[in-house]
């Protein structure tokens, strides 16, 4: 996070204030504004913006419109939206502090500044010139009237959390090694509390974990797999969750090399199926959720050099089922499906994977939406679709009908690692469901993880998808 945010018991005399304020009522006017500066206000705000700057001598009052909508999901989108619209206006003032103040009777105070601090989120690392580079505002602060120290608390968890998710997905692959990556997790885990186990290549080939070994083949660095948990004395659940996040640090394709631009050129991305899972369990951990839960994060870079694995080859998985490898650049599959098999030692309740899966989940949906597909019962179904519109993740139920399994079937092997040319993104979860056999969700999110431009509060590059869906589904389990 590269904005500081604290709760104030009340302002200073000085400190630059952002009143959030219903259109329709004025009763908190006298309150911060003289009877000529209300004269101003009138006039200014009669234009219709929804950001109004009074400069007074010792501070500048700027008051902001939230409008509510019929529909509740609406409103709090459009109000994180307005926190990171405010954000140009107070750099065009060169305003680096504000205090947020609560005057309208609406409970948004959460969602404005979630969209403050997420579109003022920067990657500056590898600037030479980090200060000429940084944005204007460095401080939100918000009255300590303005908000539920629950809601804060909550608030700075999945802050923390989602940026370190847009960090370790902006990281490039000359930094972030699969095992670099492991390094990552342990450091957020001692932050957050949750516990971290890290497998090394040895352990990998004692385990015969050969989806994640074959992908590794090409790569002079060595895999890993990670185990993260999360569990607090007191658990709602007696069976854990388990989240597996796929953590290609980079994918060239392997020996089905794909093209650089838009293509390979995003590749670092492919570890923010990772991302998300780490990203989660840092804010479950902080927030201190009561729900056992695991998390699994095969990691590698897929590269064709050294004895790099190429289509034909056939490979024996975790689970004992060998697959045909027709397409090296299917990779992420193989290496999710030894982690899914994995997964069924903890008898979970419940599975949830995240991964930037297919081209064609990009291409049919955009960044605008999640596909998922599973066999998980309609309720869980229905509470991660209402955690979608909640936190403006939204998602879209993908049919995993035995049909589009017809593709998968190899003529040397158990199955193969690539279907036909249409439904891309149906036939790869056709796959991963080969190595379930508890209630299970898959989330394909090659669309929404990564942008080449900024969109509202999701800043370009690594967007941290998948942490608020989670932590919100998570919270109401
Ligand atoms: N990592 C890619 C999927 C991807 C594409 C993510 C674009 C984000 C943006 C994945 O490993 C891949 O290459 N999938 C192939 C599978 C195909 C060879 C069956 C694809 O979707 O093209
Ligand atoms: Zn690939
Ligand atoms: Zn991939």
């Amino acid at each position: 996070m590269n904005t500081q945010l604290t709760v104030v018991k009340s302002f200073g005399k000085t400190d630059d204030l952002v009143i959030l304020a219903d259109r329709k009522n004025n009763s908190w006017q006298d309150k911060y504004l003289s009877s000529s500066d209300i004269k101003v206000f009138k006039n200014v705000s009669r234009n219709g913006s929804s950001s109004v700057l009074i400069p007074q001598e010792k501070r500048n009052v700027i008051i902001q419109f939230l409008a509510k909508h019929s529909d509740h999901n609406i409103t709090r989108e459009e109000t994180r939206l307005a926190g990171n619209d405010l954000l140009s206006f107070l750099s065009h003032y060169r305003i680096e502090e504000v205090t947020i103040v609560n005057e309208c009777n609406l409970d948004l105070t959460s969602e404005f500044v979630e969209g403050m601090m997420l579109g003022n989120y920067q990657f500056l690392k590898y600037f030479k010139d980090k200060k000429g580079k940084s944005n204007t505002l460095s401080q939100i602060k918000i009255e300590r009237k303005s908000i539920a120290m629950n809601q804060f608390d909550e608030l700075n968890a999945i802050l923390f959390a989602t940026c370190k998710a847009r960090d370790l997905v902006n990281e490039p692959q000359s930094y972030l090694s699969a095992s670099q990556l492991s390094k990552e997790i342990q450091s957020i885990g001692k932050k957050s509390g949750f516990k971290v186990k890290v497998y090394k290549k040895a352990e990998i080939i004692k385990m015969k974990m050969g989806g994640l070994l074959a992908v590794n083949m090409g790569s002079i660095s060595p895999p890993t797999f990670n185990v993260l948990e999360w569990k607090p004395k007191k658990c709602n659940n007696k069976k854990p969750i388990v989240l597996v996040g796929k953590g290609i640090v980079y994918d060239t394709g392997g020996v089905s090399l794909k093209p650089t631009a838009n293509s390979m050129d995003m590749m670092k991305s492919d570890m923010a199926g990772a991302a998300a899972v780490i990203g989660t369990m840092s804010a479950i951990s902080h927030a201190k959720l009561p729900l056992h839960v695991v998390a699994l994060i095969p990691s590698t870079d897929n590269r064709p050099g050294n004895d790099a694995y190429v289509p034909g080859d056939v490979i024996t998985m975790h689970s004992g089922s060998t697959v045909e490898v027709l397409n090296t650049d299917a990779e992420g599959r193989l290496i999710l499906a030894d982690a899914l098999h994995y997964a069924k030692k903890y008898k979970p309740e419940l599975v949830l994977d995240f991964a930037t899966l297919t081209g064609s989940a990009m291409k049919a949906f955009g960044p605008e939406a999640i596909c998922y597909m599973g066999n998980a019962g309609k309720t869980t179904k229905q509470k991660m679709e209402k955690s979608g519109f909640s936190v403006y993740e939204r998602l879209i139920e993908l049919p995993l009908w035995k049909e589009y399994g017809e593709q998968l079937k190899s003529n040397i092997a158990d199955l193969k690692n690539l279907g036909g040319s249409s439904a891309g993104m149906i036939t790869a979860g056709k796959f991963l469901e080969h190595f379930t056999d508890y209630p299970w969700l898959h989330f394909d999110i090659a669309g929404s993880a990564y942008l080449q431009k900024t969109d509202g509060y999701r800043t370009k590059e690594g967007t941290g998808a998948g942490v608020r869906l989670m932590f919100d589904f998570l919270k109401n389990y």
